[in-house]
């Protein structure tokens, strides 16, 4: 853990931030939480992220955890925030993110992500405190690599979206600042992030709803693409693992991964057996900034961060649908 003062989350009302800040403040950290509440999903459910870690800081011996309203793309005030919280660290998880709609809106993504990234990167290195930065990448960078499994020394110049092209150049940058100002900058490329509170644009959260409700969902290609899943624990527990031992690396990019990728079709049957549904599936062509596989060489992240993933894809889907259901029970009581 960092000495002193508060750990800043960026994205904290998000579905990975909030379970990171939750985890923090139950080990006894201080958060400051900073999100725009932005509207690429409901404010309702980012809400609802963030009562789940004002509810962890009611365990005996928990940090505390305050919540800043704004925008990484305001330079002016992520200075001024630096200047009041003096933040021991930054780990730095806002981002507009999903790959489909970043092909619509490139000029957004590049703003927020690559924009936003220096933006928080400038005021921690004027910002004495701070000690060092953690940031989300994604497995996206790796693009449509037919070599598996992808490991951080791959070469990463052909991203196919966007979004990707926007995480690879926020490794750069990260890189940058490490090199002039020796900030220690850890990149961490997350496989598909899943589990109670994943966000609702991917699949399983939204293949969960569809298959409860008797709906059709939309297969894009032949089922035989696959995502190395990861279940959002042994993620918090890779980036906390990434804030402790960065300073002992200088710059670093570890790969977050699961270990055993699955195959859509595969990733439907796991979800129809743990919600008791049979799913009507409608095949649609492959989406444009799709890539057709991911799985994680975990070989780094394992040796020096100690990351060994504990939760099956089943279990992890199991308490999502339960997670899922109980949340729309409470809103329709
Ligand atoms: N979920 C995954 O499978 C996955 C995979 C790879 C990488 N990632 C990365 O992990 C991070 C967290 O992802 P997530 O799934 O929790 O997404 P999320 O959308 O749930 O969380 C991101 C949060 O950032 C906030 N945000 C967006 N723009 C902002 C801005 N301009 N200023 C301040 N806050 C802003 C949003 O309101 C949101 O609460 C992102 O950087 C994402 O790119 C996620």
């Amino acid at each position: 853990m960092s000495s002193g003062g508060a750990v800043l989350v960026t994205g904290a009302a998000g579905f990975i931030g909030s379970h990171l800040a939750a985890a923090l403040v139950q080990r006894g950290q201080d958060v400051v939480g900073l999100d725009n509440f932005d509207g690429y999903y409901s404010k309702h459910a980012k809400l609802r992220n963030v009562e789940s870690v004002r509810e962890a800081t009611s365990c005996d011996g928990s940090g505390t955890f305050t919540l800043v309203e704004g925008d990484i793309r305001r330079p002016g005030d992520m200075m001024q925030l630096f200047a009041s919280v003096e933040p021991s660290s930054v780990i730095h998880l806002a981002a507009r993110a999903g790959v489909r709609p970043s092909i619509a809106q490139p000029g957004l993504y590049a703003e927020v992500n690559v924009g936003g990234t220096v933006n928080l990167l400038e005021a921690a290195r004027q910002t004495s405190t701070v000690e060092r930065f953690v940031m989300a990448s994604s497995s996206s960078v790796y693009g449509n690599r037919s070599t598996v499994p992808f490991s951080e020394d791959d070469p990463v110049s052909e991203p196919i979206s966007p979004y990707a092209a926007t995480k690879r150049a926020c490794e750069l940058i990260g890189h940058t600042y490490h090199h002039l100002y020796g900030m220690p900058v850890a990149c961490l490329r997350f496989f598909t992030v899943f589990g109670p509170r994943q966000r609702p644009d991917l699949a399983i959260a939204h293949f969960i709803d569809l298959m409860d409700r008797g709906e059709s969902i939309q297969m894009f290609g032949d089922g035989s693409t696959s995502r190395d899943y990861t279940y959002i624990d042994d993620i918090v527990a890779g980036v906390l693992a990434a804030h402790e031992r960065i300073v002992a690396h200088g710059y670093r990019i570890w790969n977050l991964g699961g270990r055993h990728p699955v195959t859509l079709r595969d990733m439907i049957e796991t979800i129809a057996h743990a919600t008791g549904k049979a799913p009507k599936i409608v095949q649609m062509d492959m989406q444009p900034g799709d890539v057709e596989r991911t799985c994680a060489d975990t070989a780094r992240s394992s040796k020096e961060l100690g990351c060994v993933p504990k939760v099956t894809f089943a279990e992890g889907v199991a308490r999502q649908v339960a997670q899922a259901r109980a949340e729309r029970a409470s809103l329709t009581n």
